[in-house]
């Protein structure tokens, strides 16, 4: 939510800027602005709308100087509009602020200021910052600064910028992230690492509760509350700055489909050990004690990584035999659950910055549970919340639609339900070394079904007019259908809903109608005759009907309108093949309904408010 970048060094300052934006705009994109100081005055561009918009707006009269801070929002406070984009200043243009956060007491505090003779221009939360650190400020930046912290309540990544001090931006943190890349004679501030990494990969990651002076030659750490000055570690940034770019595919998110064999092998890599036939997981080290310490386990995140956390169940408790709860995070952390030093928790995020999970994860943390995360972005606030990390290996995600992630993600949560399994011995030995050698294979059958995208394009060119779908599936499937369904809405608006097959005839099927679609998954084959019985329960109600299924299902096609094979493996495994056909075929209505894929309506990728 909301991008924030800072330059100071010795070149123009709005390059940077601009180009850190575009680089962030996947957090927020309804505004944006920038504020650079030109050696008298702070000059303040913003603009509603996509960041062309703004730069469109400041051709020709680029602000110049070598200081500045800029900002991509996603409005949580007062509508999109110029006046609500940041950066936000004070009353006399002495002070700018960028802000990514919510300041929770911002309606008390806009009172008082206002009380006290401050004018306001916009309505966001974030203003009364820059007029409260007019007010604290007797001639000491920093000191100004830290007084302010002390006044507002929520969460926040800021950064600030003063016309009396154009040598030094000042900038901190609370439950928002914040990176600082380390150049020559420059230094730069990003939420995230994309922004920067074209720049530099070395870098500082501020923690909650440090403040930075960065400086165009050196930055200096100093704790909020106490003001004590510290040293910090420099971060190396190991992903390559290719890896955040296009490469010649329209879209991040078809870009990051195709990933996924990568990705798949790079999060396999060291820890699959087919000769032992074992899973290696050394970010663990637990022995069969510390596992029957845990006397249950919770699976908590949000929208995709929530999806995988429902296979994640499935996965644990069917191999290693442990009961599983999976929450979304919103909920778990205000439903009291019952959480003692016997419970695991199990956090899953992408990003690792997400608010709701992140605070789910503080709260198990003070609960006194075991914590661990599965999150794609080492260093993350996440990623040092947990006791214990295990790291997907997807590479930087830009687009909004989560893909190469989800299904990481679940290898994941395979390779844990493995691993706990193998210590516990609740699977054969001739079991794991099926899945072990399946999963090995995984990413060339991913391959194979890129071989069948025509068919997709196909399929979506069809169904691309139609106003709402049904995404069909039992036991895996379902939870994979979750997955397809959120898909398909999040980037083409068409609405859809997933259902357990076998619940559709308890109410919902009364909203089949001859030409409704339905996306049929069939791969399990415990229960395919079941869901068979309820593909043909909407075929009977006319529905035009898709199935996924297993290559040797042939007979399928006498029953359905349409089928999309996947190639054969067992069964745990069959989701992270039938989640392929299901976001080719989110990507292509999509684009075949004029959508903007990668940066969706009303969305952000990095949710980093409650
Ligand atoms: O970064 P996280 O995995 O914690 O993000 C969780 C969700 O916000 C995310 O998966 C969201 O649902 C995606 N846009 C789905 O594609």
């Amino acid at each position: 939510m909301c991008g924030i970048v800072g330059y100071i060094g010795s070149k123009q300052a709005e390059p940077f800027l601009m180009e850190g934006l575009s680089k962030l705009e996947y957090r927020g994109y309804d505004s944006a602005g920038i504020a650079v100081f030109n050696g008298e005055k702070i000059v303040v561009e913003k603009s509603v709308g996509r960041l062309n918009a703004l730069r469109e707006k400041i051709k020709g009269h680029i602000p110049q100087g070598n200081i500045g801070i800029g900002h991509t929002r996603w409005a949580t406070h007062g509508c999109p509009s110029d006046v609500n984009s940041h950066p936000h200043v004070d009353c006399h243009g002495e002070f700018a602020v960028v802000h990514n956060g919510i300041i929770e007491n911002y309606l008390e505090l806009r009172k008082e200021l206002m009380a006290r003779g401050h004018h306001f221009a916009s309505e966001t939360d974030t203003e009364v910052v820059a007029h409260l650190l007019e007010e604290c400020y007797q001639g000491d930046f920093a000191v100004a600064v830290r007084a302010v912290l002390k006044r507002i309540r929520g969460s926040y990544a800021l950064v600030f910028l003063a016309k009396a001090h154009p040598d030094m931006l000042i900038c901190t943190k609370k439950d928002n992230p914040l990176v600082i890349g380390i150049g020559q004679g420059e230094n730069f501030i990003a939420s995230d690492i994309p922004a920067i990494i074209n720049h530099s990969k070395e870098s500082y990651i501020l923690n909650d509760g440090e403040m930075a002076i960065v400086r165009a030659d050196g930055v200096e750490f100093y704790q909020t509350v106490s003001g004590e000055k510290f040293d910090k570690e420099i971060f190396t940034i190991n992903w390559s700055a290719e890896a955040a770019e296009k490469n010649g595919y329209e879209h991040f998110m078809l870009k990051e489909i195709h990933e996924q064999p990568k990705a798949i092998r790079d999060t396999l890599s060291g820890r699959l050990d087919i000769t032992n036939n074992r899973v290696v997981l050394n970010e663990l080290n637990w022995s069969l004690t510390d596992l029957q310490n845990f006397h249950r386990i919770f699976i908590v995140a949000c929208g995709t990584a929530y999806h995988a956390g429902l296979v994640g169940k499935y996965y644990i408790e069917k191999l290693a035999r442990i009961p599983v709860e999976v929450d979304i995070a919103s909920e778990f952390r205000y439903r009291q659950p019952i959480v003692d030093e016997h419970t695991l928790v199990i956090v899953v995020s992408q990003s690792g910055e997400t608010s709701d999970t992140l605070a789910a994860l503080k709260e198990m943390n003070r609960l006194g549970a075991t914590t661990l995360a599965i999150t794609n972005v080492v260093s993350s606030s996440i990623a040092r919340e947990a006791q214990k990390v295990i790291y997907t290996m997807a590479g930087p995600e830009i687009a909004v639609a989560s893909t190469k992630a989800y299904t990481t993600q679940l290898i994941v949560v395979l390779l844990l339900a493995l691993y706990l399994a193998g210590l516990k011995q609740t699977i054969e030995p001739t079991e794991m070394e099926k899945i072990l050698c399946h999963l090995r294979d995984l990413p060339e059958k991913i391959d194979m079904l890129f071989a069948q995208t025509e068919t997709i394009e196909k399929l979506a060119s069809h169904f691309k007019d139609k106003n709402d779908a049904f995404f069909i599936g039992r036991s895996l499937d379902y939870a994979v259908a979750l997955e397809g369904s959120l898909k398909l809405k999040e980037i083409s608006y068409i609405h859809a809903e997933a259902y357990a097959a076998g619940e559709l005839k308890h109410g919902t099927l009364a909203l089949i109608v001859p030409g409704t679609p339905v996306i049929a998954l069939a791969t399990q084959r415990h229960i395919h005759e079941k869901t068979i019985s309820n593909i043909k329960e909407v075929k009977a109600r006319q529905a035009d009907v898709l199935a996924i299924v297993p290559r040797d299902n042939t007979s399928i096609e006498q029953v359905v309108d349409h089928v999309f094979y996947i190639p054969e493996t067992v069964d745990l495994l069959a989701p992270i093949l039938t989640v392929i056909p299901l976001q080719l075929f989110a990507y292509y209505m999509a684009v075949a309904r004029g959508c903007d894929v990668d940066k969706p309506r009303n969305l952000a990728k990095s949710v980093t408010v409650e």
